[in-house]
């Protein structure tokens, strides 16, 4: 038998309640859930949890993360800094499909304060379930990395 995925989640205090309801739907289907906080909904500086899940995408460690925050923006602008991450928000299930067909994203950022569980899990279990189509997009992911100066 093979080894559950392992993926890593990460929220600010703005994102704690939902990231919990997540790790239930993420638990129940199966997944191995690395929970690098936050742990309450005290205040605390999203960039704390965005690189720790970015790190183990970029070095290889985990296939694909999970964020959140209040607007998502400040996850996905930390997230994006690490070499070969593609964190993409999204606040449909169209648009997390389009990030996973055509960008080939590989975390996840949602922005928990305009989404109802209900949403997030559409767009989680969508995301989750999509594969890129390679392509004309492979080529246009290659170009995301900028050319060294
Ligand atoms: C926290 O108040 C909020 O700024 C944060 O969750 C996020 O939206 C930042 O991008």
């Amino acid at each position: 038998m093979s080894q559950p995925e392992r993926i890593p989640i990460g929220s600010d205090h703005a994102g704690f309640e939902l990231k919990e309801k997540l790790e239930a739907v993420l638990t129940g289907l199966g997944y191995a859930v690395d929970d690098v906080g936050t742990h309450s909904t005290s205040s605390t500086d999203y960039p704390d949890y965005a690189h720790p899940v970015a790190a183990q995408v970029e070095q290889g460690r985990a296939k694909r993360g999970i964020l959140l925050c209040g607007t998502g923006l400040g996850m996905s602008y930390a997230a994006n800094r690490h070499h070969g991450v593609r964190a993409a928000v999204a606040w449909s299930p169209e648009v997390a499909a389009l990030s996973r067909q055509h960008n080939d994203s590989n975390v996840l950022v949602l922005p928990a304060r305009f989404l109802s569980e209900t949403e997030a899990t559409k767009i989680l279990t969508t995301w989750l379930a999509t594969p890129f189509e390679g392509g004309r997009h492979e080529t246009r992911v290659k170009k995301i990395e900028p050319e060294a100066p």
